[in-house]
C-alpha cells in the first residue's frame, strides 16, 4: 500500500511525498501567540466553524473549496459567457461530464447538498429507507426529511480505527441482501454508495463491491446512486489497493465506477477543486424527475446556482481528476502524517484514507467521557496550542434521539483535512509534531458542554463551554516548553 507514484527515496533512505506543482500565487498565514489563539476559540463558542481565518494557521477544516486550483483553471475561467440560459460555459462543463463520468444528461446544482435535496425530493417516499455504506451529515438530514430512513449496512469491522483492511467503506452483501428481504424491494428507494466513505475516515470501497451491490440492485429492480465528492481518491485507492486494477487509468476507473450507479451526484466543492455539484444520469426518465425541481430550487439548467466561472473551472478540474500527480498529492500527504503518527502512538484511522487524518479522539483522551464530547475538545485543544484548525465529526455531529438524548456517534474522530495541493510537507511536519506534543499532554484536556444548542446541524452553529479551566492548563504547559516560540 505504500506504492505511490510521488512517493520518492532520499539517499538517506527516508520517503517522503513530493509536491508535484510549484507555487506560483500565495496567501500570507499569520501564526499567533497562544494568548490570542486561546481568546480567539473562546469567542468562537469552542466550535472551530465559529472561527475567523485571520486567527487560524492551518486551515484543515475541509477540503471543501478549498482545494488548490490550478494554472489552467484559473485561465479557463476569463473566458466564462455570462448567460442565463444556453452559456457556452456549461455546455463546456457538459461535455467534461459526459468524458469523465459517462453519463449524458446533467444537471448542476450549487454544490453537493444541494443535488441531495433534489434527489432526496424526487425519489424518497415517506417510510422507505435507502440502505447505504455509511451516511453523510447533510445527505441524512436531507434524506429525513423526506421521510427516509437511513440504513448503514458497513461490515462489522469497518468502524474499527486500526486496521489493514484496505476497503472499510465497502457495503456488506449479507446486510444488503437481508434489507431487500427484510423490507422488500418496494420499500427501498434506493442503494446508496459514498465513495471515500467520508464520516468514517474517508476510507474507499472497491470497484468489486460496487459490482457486487449493482448485481442485487439489479435482481431487485433497484436504483443505485453513487455519492461522487471524493471519487477520484476512491478510484486512485482502487489502483493501489486493487490487484486487478494496478495497471489501469484512473480515467477507466471512473469510467467503470460511475457505469454501474443509475445516478451519480457530487459536490464539485470537493471533486474538481471548484465550488458547485451536480446530478449525471444515462436516464432520461430518472432525468425527467429532476430538471423541474432543479429548475425551481437551484437556476436554470445551464447554471444550477453556480457562477459561470465556476463552471468553467469545473469542467477543467474534472479532467485534472483523471491525472494521478493531482489525485494522489493529498493521499499521500495524508497517509505520510498517518504513518507518523501512527508510529508515534497516536491513534489515528489506519489504513490512510482520502480528505485527512483522523485522530481518534476516545482513544486520544480515554478520561473524556463520551458526553463530553472528545473530538470537539481535541479539535479545540489543538487550535490552541496550534492554531491548526480541525474538524469534530463525532458527536457534536450527531443527533439527539425522541428523548432529547445524544445518539453517541460511532467513531469519534477529530477531522484533520488535506485540501489537494495546499499545505507543504514543512506544515504537515508542524502539524505531526504539534498533534504528538498535544498527545503527550493529553491527560491536560477535560471536556465540553453546550451553551446554544441548534435543533438541526448543531455543530454547523452550535456554542460550547469548556467544562473546567482546562485550556489555561494547557496554555501554561505550552509556555513552559516552548517559551516564547508560537
Ligand atoms: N457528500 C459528501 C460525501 C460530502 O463529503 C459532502 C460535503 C457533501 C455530500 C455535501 O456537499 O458541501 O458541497 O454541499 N462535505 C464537506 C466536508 C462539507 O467538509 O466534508 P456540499
Amino acid at each position: 500500500m505504500t506504492n505511490q507514484n510521488n512517493v520518492i527515496k532520499f539517499y538517506s533512505g527516508e520517503q517522503i511525498p513530493v509536491e508535484l506543482h510549484k507555487v506560483r500565487m500565495v496567501q500570507k498565514l499569520f501564526l499567533k501567540p497562544i494568548e490570542e489563539r486561546k481568546a480567539a476559540m473562546e469567542e468562537a463558542g469552542f466550535n472551530t466553524f465559529l472561527l475567523s481565518t485571520k486567527d487560524v494557521f492551518l486551515d484543515m477544516l475541509t477540503d471543501s473549496g478549498t482545494n488548490a486550483m490550478s494554472d489552467n483553471q484559473i485561465s479557463s475561467m476569463l473566458q466564462a459567457d455570462d448567460a442565463y440560459a444556453g452559456s457556452q460555459s456549461f455546455y463546456r462543463m457538459e461535455k467534461a461530464l459526459r468524458e469523465v463520468f459517462g453519463k449524458h444528461y446533467v444537471l448542476p446544482a450549487h454544490q453537493g447538498r444541494a443535488a441531495e435535496n433534489i434527489v432526496s425530493q424526487a425519489f424518497i417516499k415517506k417510510g422507505e429507507v435507502i440502505p447505504m455504506n455509511y451516511h453523510f451529515t447533510t445527505t441524512k438530514e436531507h434524506m429525513e426529511l423526506n421521510g427516509g430512513k437511513v440504513l448503514e449496512i458497513y461490515a462489522d469491522d469497518a468502524l474499527q480505527i486500526k486496521s489493514d483492511k484496505p476497503f472499510k467503506g465497502n457495503i456488506d452483501i449479507d446486510k444488503l441482501k437481508d434489507v431487500f428481504s427484510t423490507y422488500g424491494k418496494e420499500k427501498v428507494a434506493f442503494v446508496r454508495m459514498e465513495a471515500s466513505t467520508n464520516l468514517i475516515g474517508g476510507q474507499p470501497f472497491s470497484m468489486q463491491n460496487m459490482r457486487d451491490v449493482k448485481k442485487i440492485c439489479e435482481e431487485n429492480e433497484t436504483m443505485m446512486v453513487l455519492d461522487a465528492s471524493l471519487i477520484g481518491e476512491n478510484a486512485w485507492f482502487i489502483k493501489q489497493r486493487e490487484e486487478e486494477f494496478k495497471n489501469a487509468e484512473i480515467k477507466d476507473i471512473l469510467l467503470e465506477m460511475c457505469s454501474y450507479a443509475d445516478l451519480v451526484y457530487f459536490s464539485s466543492r470537493k471533486v474538481s477543486s471548484t465550488r458547485g455539484g451536480g446530478i449525471v444520469t444515462n436516464s432520461k426518465d430518472l432525468y425527467m424527475k429532476m430538471r423541474d425541481l432543479l429548475v425551481l430550487y437551484e437556476g436554470f439548467l445551464t447554471y444550477g446556482g453556480m457562477s459561470v466561472r465556476e463552471i468553467e473551472a469545473m469542467a477543467v478540474g474534472l479532467n485534472e481528476t483523471c491525472d494521478e500527480t493531482v489525485i494522489s498529492q493529498s493521499p499521500s500527504f495524508i497517509a505520510y502524517a498517518v504513518n507518523e503518527l501512527d508510529a508515534a502512538g497516536v491513534p489515528v484511522i489506519t489504513p490512510p484514507g482520502a480528505l485527512g487524518c483522523h485522530i481518534d479522539a476516545m482513544g486520544f483522551l480515554p478520561h473524556v467521557p463520551q458526553t463530553d464530547y472528545p473530538a470537539g475538545a481535541l479539535a479545540t485543544a489543538l487550535f490552541i496550542i496550534s492554531g491548526i484548525r480541525g474538524m469534530e465529526r463525532g458527536t457534536i455531529s450527531s443527533v439527539r434521539d425522541e428523548n432529547g438524548d445524544d445518539i453517541p456517534a460511532d467513531v469519534e474522530l477529530l477531522r484533520l483535512a488535506f485540501p489537494r495541493r495546499v499545505f507543504t510537507l514543512s506544515q504537515t511536519k508542524f502539524v505531526i509534531d504539534r498533534v504528538k506534543w498535544l498527545y503527550e499532554n493529553r491527560e491536560l484536556v477535560g471536556g465540553l458542554e453546550w451553551v446554544e444548542e441548534p435543533p438541526l446541524l448543531r455543530f454547523f452553529m452550535g456554542r460550547l463551554k469548556a467544562k473546567g479551566d482546562w485550556p489555561e492548563k494547557l496554555m501554561a504547559k505550552f509556555k513552559e516548553d516552548f517559551g516564547e516560540s508560537l
